[in-house]
């Protein structure tokens, strides 16, 4: 079965999805894999590594993509977007955005592939080794807080110098899921003092474990979890009362990372102007739900904006910023992915295994992921 790994085609996009290490072990489960010329070269994974680990090389991207069988991707390639050059009955695997692009989802099953979207595994023990979401937004929790770090006038650790005291900043991370826990870790390792909230209340000991202090909002939550383990949505009055402790604690704040998204939703909003008004001249918010509208209502994806003395970076691309080993962990999470749905190197999907259902996002000109379907019910013209 032949497996092609195209050079990515999105703007800013500097990963690519197999790195040399993940085709040498693909190679042994008997697919035959071909990489574009180049494709690695942003990561920093030259053409001759991908050819030493047993990959051909092709030059050809048209003739590259007509070829596959099976293609692993970061984001959709600009020909899956336009649902030509790759031939019917092909597998497409990678962040295929099924829920903010459901009409993604209907031009794929229309061009007759297979997908499916690594946003939709299954979050459960079983698949932790396949989990894209986390090994990037592992990426992500870690960049946020260098960057604010870089952007924040003070410094991050409490410093006893001949020049005097400096006392360490304070960090207040909104979302404790895997970037909020990463950025906890990063801001402490930094030797800031980090105090963190999340919606769902079991996260508590995770961020006192990391040595931060969980904040309290005394309000009540309505269910918190949905059984995926996802936050759920909670009522408007809930997220006002909320947004008015976030100020509190934004105010006490150097920095504030933000990093609350509930799936296949816009992002709660909890901080709003006033908010930002609060903060300390020179303090920096990083929101890492700037893609899904941002935590901050001042956050503007991948713009810089200053407002009120406060700096507000929406950054989109982190985990692309750190493409060496953002590529690595995602190509070994499609190694663990594809030898769950590869046997002898012939693709064999068992329909009834919880991950490759949960993954599948179109089959036989069918969508099969029900919460695409639903999105696209709800809204036909997206289709
Ligand atoms: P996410 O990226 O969907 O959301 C980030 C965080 O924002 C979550 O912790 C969420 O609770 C929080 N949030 C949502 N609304 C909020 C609000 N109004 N205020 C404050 N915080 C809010 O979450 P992520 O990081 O993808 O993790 C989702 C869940 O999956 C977590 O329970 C995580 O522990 C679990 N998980 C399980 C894995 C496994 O067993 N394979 C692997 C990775 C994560």
């Amino acid at each position: 079965m032949i497996l092609v790994v195209p050079k990515e085609t999105a703007p800013a996009e500097r990963r690519v999805a197999l790195v040399p290490d993940a085709v040498r072990a693909l190679s042994q489960s008997g697919l035959e894999i071909a990489v574009e010329a180049g494709a690695g070269l942003e990561a920093g994974f030259e053409d001759e590594a991908f050819e030493s680990a047993g990959a051909r090389l092709e030059r050809d991207r048209g003739a590259l993509l007509r070829s596959a069988e099976l293609l692993v991707c970061v984001q959709p390639p600009r020909e899956a977007e336009q649902g030509e050059g790759l031939r019917a009955g092909a597998t497409l695997i990678g962040f295929l955005r099924p829920l903010d692009r459901p009409e993604l989802a209907s031009r794929l099953a229309s061009a007759g592939l297979t997908a499916f979207a690594v946003q939709l595994i299954p979050r459960i023990t079983r698949a932790q080794a396949m989990d894209a979401l986390s090994s990037q937004s592992n990426i992500a929790g870690y960049r946020a807080v260098l960057l604010a770090a870089a952007a924040l006038p003070r410094l991050f650790p409490m410093l006893v110098t001949a020049a005097g005291t400096i006392s360490p900043s304070r960090v207040f991370v909104i979302g404790a899921g895997v970037a909020g826990l990463q950025a906890i870790a990063t801001a402490r390792r930094l030797g800031a003092v980090v105090e963190a909230y999340d919606v769902r209340p079991a996260v508590r000991e995770q961020v006192e474990s990391l040595g931060a202090r969980f904040v309290e909002v005394d309000v009540e939550a309505g269910e918190a979890e949905d059984k995926g383990g996802y936050a759920r949505a909670q009522s408007e009055e809930f997220y006002a009362r909320q947004r008015a402790l976030m100020g509190e604690r934004a105010a006490a704040a150097d920095v504030v990372i933000t990093t609350a998204l509930v799936p296949g939703r816009a992002a709660p909003r909890l901080l709003d102007e006033d908010a930002v008004r609060g903060m300390k001249r020179g303090s920096v918010v990083v929101d890492l739900a700037a893609e899904q509208g941002g935590n901050c209502a001042l956050t503007r994806a991948d713009e810089t904006v200053s407002a009120h003395g406060v700096t507000i970076l929406g950054p989109t691309d982190l985990p692309s910023q750190a493409a060496f080993h953002a590529s690595q962990t995602y190509a070994r999470n499609l190694v663990n992915l594809l030898q769950h749905l590869v046997k002898e190197g012939r693709l064999e999907m068992d329909l009834e295994d919880e991950i490759t259902r949960g993954a599948l996002l179109c089959h036989e000109g069918k969508i099969v992921a029900e919460a695409v379907r639903a999105r696209l019910d709800a809204a036909p013209g997206a289709a």
